[in-house]
């Protein structure tokens, strides 16, 4: 992701109707969590009249994961099919939360971001932990960032505090171009400062993961509850 060449501290043009922003970025980098999405980023490329280099970096192994999965209505636009959207279906850059929140939704206490298969452990350990204080957002499109979808979100939960979820050690994965442009939206809307956006992930590591499992296994709980919690957390 660090080889996007938006600028973190400079808001684009964002009228999805001009397609500025997607014009003058040098690629598209996605991790997309259901069916449905995948196929659209697909349809989407081929649909466009301008060519752009896409990258997919969603893991394999969410294919065989039983809450990973997408209605056929949110294949087509077929009317009267359940789920159907005047719209039409089409690609997601953000997946809101996925309970049907009101356009502002004061008692929620906390929005974690997050992006790819995370995503499946973070909605798990919420039904069991029975936290209705928290939403849980997906990116669906890391770059260009969604700017006006993740702005949309920030105005919905106002007193929200706002965290970022992620597996990975916080010198890999998304976090290190996902900080400099969500303190850009949220500075825009008087949201806070860096200080504000929560981390959850793994420590900084030379290694992509522990060697040995059930430590892995151990950080990827403690991970999944902090996220839940970040009482727990300190910054950064
Ligand atoms: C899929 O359709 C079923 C039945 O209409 C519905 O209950 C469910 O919420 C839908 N799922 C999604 C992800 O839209
Ligand atoms: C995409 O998601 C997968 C699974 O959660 C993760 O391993 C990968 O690092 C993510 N890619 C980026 C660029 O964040």
């Amino acid at each position: 992701p660090q080889m996007s060449d938006d600028n973190p501290f400079v808001i684009p043009e964002m009228d999805p109707t001009l397609r500025k922003q997607i014009q003058e970025c040098n690629w598209q980098v996605v991790n997309v969590t259901t069916p449905a999405n995948y196929f659209h980023v697909l349809r989407r490329q081929i649909h466009r009249d301008f060519r752009k280099p896409l990258i997919v970096t969603a893991p394999k192994n969410l294919l065989r994961h039983k809450e990973c999965k997408s209605n056929l209505s949110e294949f087509d636009d077929v009317e009267g099919h359940p789920g159907f959207d005047k719209q039409g279906t089409r690609f997601k850059r953000l997946i809101k939360d996925r309970n049907d929140h009101k356009e502002v939704e004061e008692g929620i206490n906390r929005l974690v971001l997050c992006s790819g298969k995370v995503y499946y452990e973070l909605d798990d350990e919420r039904k069991k932990s029975e936290r209705s204080d928290v939403a849980i957002c997906r990116v669906e499109q890391l770059s260009p960032f969604p700017y006006d979808l993740i702005q949309r979100e920030l105005k919905r939960y106002p007193n929200a505090e706002i965290v970022w979820c992620q597996e990975e050690p916080m010198n890999m994965g998304a976090y290190s171009y996902i900080s400099p442009r969500l303190y850009s939206a949220m500075k825009t809307l008087g949201r806070g400062t860096f200080e504000d956006i929560k981390y959850v992930g793994r420590a900084p590591s030379a290694a992509t993961a522990t060697g040995f499992l059930t430590v892995h296994v151990q950080e990827q709980s403690e991970l999944v509850k902090k996220a839940l919690q970040p009482e727990l957390i300190k910054f950064p």
